[in-house]
């Protein structure tokens, strides 16, 4: 670990340090503003340095965000389509909503949002589909009928299609699609399309729509609902992060509350270059990132190392999971923490990741945004690091989540550098602002922020999940979530967790509200 100086206190959300860099060049942003909403929850803790500031409310499930080229910020409504938010500058840092346009009326659309690098052709995502409209940032609507780009994408469990246009690739769509299941058998066959990321060339569209299974680049496959995915400005490396898999067990342990680790997988890059990562098979649903070694059964790797879930025989076992049979993950986060967007800076010193919070595990963890520190095109931390993520907003206080908190799901920056974050479970869009005025973007992970524990929130082993009950793992509904602890009961496919029909009939009565 490189970072000494970092364990700093949590400052309230419009508590300035009065510690402000001294600056010619920045204003410091206001400690409140005329315009500021305030949540009905308690204040969002924010790390030295930072200010949180809520600028827009009563959205529906408010997920991918992206700025036009006149600065709205379109939201995708989940269930309801695009809004287009108009965004007033009393300087300072107060930043209010001054008018809400519906650009595309479509309850389809549930969280993939693009544009293209002129602003003039908008891309969204359903279940099924991706779709492009033309679009005028003038007058905030669509100039043309839509368009099916991409389709066949079924639509049970982990319904959400993230979209990227890499600027290092242009006239590519990278597409994410996630399982059907909690634990997918599918996703071993390479042919169905699931658990898989590609990208698809948009300029020259050889079938229309292209069929996600059969046709497209195939980055990664083995991906079980990496929801993020972003490219890294400096190398075009693609970095994507993956919701791994809840109520594991192994070796008729339970495990789940500490095990396995959430993932950010390196997707190697578009340029032509021969990437060893690309198109690789990135172990779901047979082989899964270790988080709390000593819980594991039987395990001799380190934090990062995949190892097999379930019984361990002579066609699945952890020689199966080891680097030379399946892509491990360039880094773990703590389990169950849902990430669910990565957006990196355009210097390339910090991925900045949202983290929707837990529901399979007794003490909440996540339900937060947090910052990993990157330099020449990779991570700086190794892969066997437990605290590559600081924390800069997180809830004060988490046993009130998920019904007390905010929920991160989607990041965007806007022309001046201002960090903007949806929160889909409180209808919300927050700002990250420097309290100094400066840039959010020009901040690296270590500026400031607090390292969590590794530990916090540690669960007992073995515990049931008690404690959240309605909640996603990474874009799917509670009601599918549900569903998916219902199949693994069904299908009592690779004896998940011993029990598990007790603890998913537990999860049923729990989720479906
Ligand atoms: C903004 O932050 C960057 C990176 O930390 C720093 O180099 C620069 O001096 C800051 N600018 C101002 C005006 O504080
Ligand atoms: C919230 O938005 C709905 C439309 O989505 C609108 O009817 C309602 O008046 C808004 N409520 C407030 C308090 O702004
Ligand atoms: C805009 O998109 C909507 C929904 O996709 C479509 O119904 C409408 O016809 C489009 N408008 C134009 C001008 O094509
Ligand atoms: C587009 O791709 C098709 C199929 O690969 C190929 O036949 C055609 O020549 C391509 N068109 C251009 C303009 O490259
Ligand atoms: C997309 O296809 C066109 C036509 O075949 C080709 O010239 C172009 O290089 C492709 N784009 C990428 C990013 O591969
Ligand atoms: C969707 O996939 C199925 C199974 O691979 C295939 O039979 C069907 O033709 C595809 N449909 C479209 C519209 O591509
Ligand atoms: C592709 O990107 C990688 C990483 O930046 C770089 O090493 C390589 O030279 C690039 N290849 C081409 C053909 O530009
Ligand atoms: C771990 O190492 C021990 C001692 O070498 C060995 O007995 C055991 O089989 C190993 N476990 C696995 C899963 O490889
Ligand atoms: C582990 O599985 C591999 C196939 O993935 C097999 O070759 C190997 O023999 C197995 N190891 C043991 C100890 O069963
Ligand atoms: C983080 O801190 C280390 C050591 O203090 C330093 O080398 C590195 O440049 C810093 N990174 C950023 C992005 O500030
Ligand atoms: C890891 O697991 C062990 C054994 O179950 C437990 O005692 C410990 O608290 C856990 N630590 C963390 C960091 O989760
Ligand atoms: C090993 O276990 C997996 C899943 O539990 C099962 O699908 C597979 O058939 C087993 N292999 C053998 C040789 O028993």
């Amino acid at each position: 670990m490189k970072r000494t100086s970092t364990i700093i206190a949590y400052t309230a959300a419009t508590l300035l340090t009065g510690a402000a860099a001294a600056s010619s060049s920045t204003t410091a942003v206001a400690a409140s503003c005329s315009s500021t909403l305030t949540a009905s929850y308690a204040a969002p803790s924010v790390a030295s340095g930072y200010v949180a500031r809520l600028v827009a409310n009563n959205l529906t499930k408010p997920r991918g965000i992206k700025f036009d080229s006149n600065g709205a910020l379109l939201v995708v409504e989940q269930d309801v389509g695009i809004t287009a938010l108009n965004l007033a500058d009393a300087g300072q840092g107060c930043i209010s909503v001054s008018s809400r346009k519906t650009v595309i009326n479509d309850a389809t659309l549930n969280h993939g949002i693009e544009l293209s690098a002129d602003g003039n052709t908008l891309y969204a995502s359903s279940p099924e589909s991706v779709y492009s409209w033309a679009y005028s940032a003038q007058s905030q609507t669509n100039t043309s009928s839509p368009k099916t780009l991409v389709s066949n994408m079924t639509t049970s469990d982990h319904t959400t299609r993230t979209l990227l246009l890499p600027q290092h690739a242009p006239g590519l769509l990278v597409v994410t699609r996630g399982s059907t299941a909690n634990i997918d058998p599918l996703a071993e066959d390479i042919t169905t399309g699931h658990s898989q990321i590609k990208a698809f060339n948009l300029t020259n569209q050889t079938s229309t729509p292209y069929d996600f299974d059969t046709a497209g680049l195939l980055l990664g496959w083995g991906l079980r609902n990496d929801v993020g995915i972003a490219e890294e400005p400096l190398s075009g490396g693609l970095y994507s992060v993956e919701n791994s898999v809840d109520q594991m067990s192994r070796l008729g342990v339970d495990i789940h509350q500490n095990n396995p680790g959430e993932e950010m997988n390196f997707l190697g890059y578009l340029n032509g270059t021969y990437s060893p990562n690309q198109g690789r098979n990135f172990g779901y649903p047979e082989c899964y990132a270790a988080w709390n070694v000593s819980a594991i059964p039987e395990f001799n790797g380190t934090v990062g190392m995949q190892f097999a879930i379930g019984s361990l025989n002579s066609t699945d076992n952890d020689t199966t999971c080891d680097a030379a049979n399946r892509q491990a993950p360039r880094l773990t986060f703590q389990a169950h923490m849902a990430p669910l967007d990565i957006l990196f800076n355009a210097e390339g010193t910090a991925a900045w990741v949202t983290f929707h919070g837990s529901w399979d595990r007794t003490d909440p963890v996540g339900y937060k945004l947090s910052v990993v520190e990157f330099a020449n095109g990779d991570a700086v931390d190794s892969s066997d690091s437990l605290t590559a993520a600081v924390d800069i907003v997180s809830n004060a206080n988490q046993s009130a989540c998920p019904t007390g908190c905010f929920r991160p799901v989607g990041l965007a920056w806007d022309r001046q550098g201002r960090l903007f974050m949806s929160s889909d479970a409180t209808g919300e869009v927050y700002a990250i602002l420097r309290d100094d005025g400066n840039r959010t973007s020009a901040a690296g992970s270590n500026a400031t922020g607090t390292i969590p524990s590794a530990t916090a929130g540690a669960g007992g082993a073995g515990g049931s999940s008690t404690a959240s009950g309605s909640g996603t793992s990474g874009g799917a509904s509670s009601t599918a979530s549900a569903k998916s602890g219902a199949e693994s009961v069904r299908m009592g496919w690779r004896g998940v967790v011993g029990g598990l029909g007790v603890v998913g009939g537990l999860l049923l009565g729990l989720m479906v509200v």
